[in-house]
């Protein structure tokens, strides 16, 4: 099967600033990926090079086994949810969510039919009527996904979703969003900088620092094999304890050296 998503060589420069570099990433139909990594490495201009609204400077990019590199966001068939939620003010949570396929020439039926569908899914049904003002964090946090569902794209992008939650609500929605991922076996792209979010969502995590992938791997292999001492680092919680030690070869095994404190070595 071709793969979902299919990111080769990509480069994105802002001037002479070099953001992303050389990334190469592949996605499987039904994948969960989850791009992961400190605030400005660059995770949110990936997200938006993948969804057309960035060009990119360099490689090629396809979804769906289509070279989709110079096509318009419009026509890339995805559906991405903002860290802003971009909810329009003044319409109704109904109109929000139908207001894309409107927009499309979705004939009234199928708009009331998909409407339907998917404020059941959320369970957003009695909200339907009101404005966004009218309707908590986690409440418009589940509009601005109902916008995404009802557009059934190849690819869903996130950016952030959660972040603007407190905690108890950001560890029920992240619950959601795995069950509505295994229910609609979803191709999502998901970016966050928590590496918890990260760990309990992806079936694949892509590490990234300074526009640079570190690692890609299953959280099982990120978390048991890190590449590097960054992904070692940056990735579990509590953290990882790293202990600065001398590895040398002695005779018939290999011998560890760990300097303590007050200047003594260790060896073992
Ligand atoms: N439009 C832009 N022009 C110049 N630099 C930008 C622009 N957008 C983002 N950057 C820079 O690109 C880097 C990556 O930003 P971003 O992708 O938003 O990071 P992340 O989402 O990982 O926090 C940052 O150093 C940021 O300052
Ligand atoms: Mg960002």
């Amino acid at each position: 099967m071709a793969p979902i998503l299919d990111i080769k060589n990509l480069y994105k420069n802002y001037g002479a600033t070099e953001i992303l570099k050389d990334i190469n990433i592949s996605i499987e139909p039904g994948d969960f990926l989850v791009l992961v990594g400190p605030s400005g490495c660059g995770k949110s201009t990936l997200l938006n090079c993948i969804a057309g609204l960035e060009p990119i400077s360099g490689g090629t990019l396809s979804i769906g086994g289509k070279d989709m590199t110079h096509v318009s966001p419009k026509d890339r068939d995805i559906a991405m949810v903002f860290q802003s939620y971009a909810l329009y003010p003044t319409m109704s949570v109904a109109k929000n969510i139908t207001f894309g396929m409107k927009v499309r020439g979705v004939d009234q039926a199928t708009q009331d039919a998909k409407l339907k569908e998917v404020a059941s899914l959320l369970q957003i049904e009695p909200l339907l009527n009101r404005r966004p003002s009218q309707l908590s964090g986690g409440q418009r946090q589940r509009v601005a996904m109902g916008r995404a569902l009802v557009r059934d794209p190849k690819l869903f992008l996130f950016d952030e979703p959660l972040s603007n939650l407190d905690a108890k609500l950001r560890v029920e929605m992240r619950t959601e969003i795995k069950k509505l991922h295994q229910t609609l076996d979803a191709s999502i792209v998901y970016v966050t900088h928590d590496q918890i979010e990260a760990m309990t969502l992806a079936t694949k995590i892509v590490v990234l620092k300074g526009g640079v992938v570190q690692q890609i791997g299953t959280p099982a292999e990120i978390y048991n094999r890190p590449a590097n001492l960054f992904v070692a680092d940056f990735m579990g919680s509590p953290a990882m304890n790293l202990i600065p030690a001398r590895v040398q070869r002695n005779g018939t095994g290999t011998q560890v050296s760990i300097a303590r404190a007050g200047g003594a070595i260790r060896s073992c």
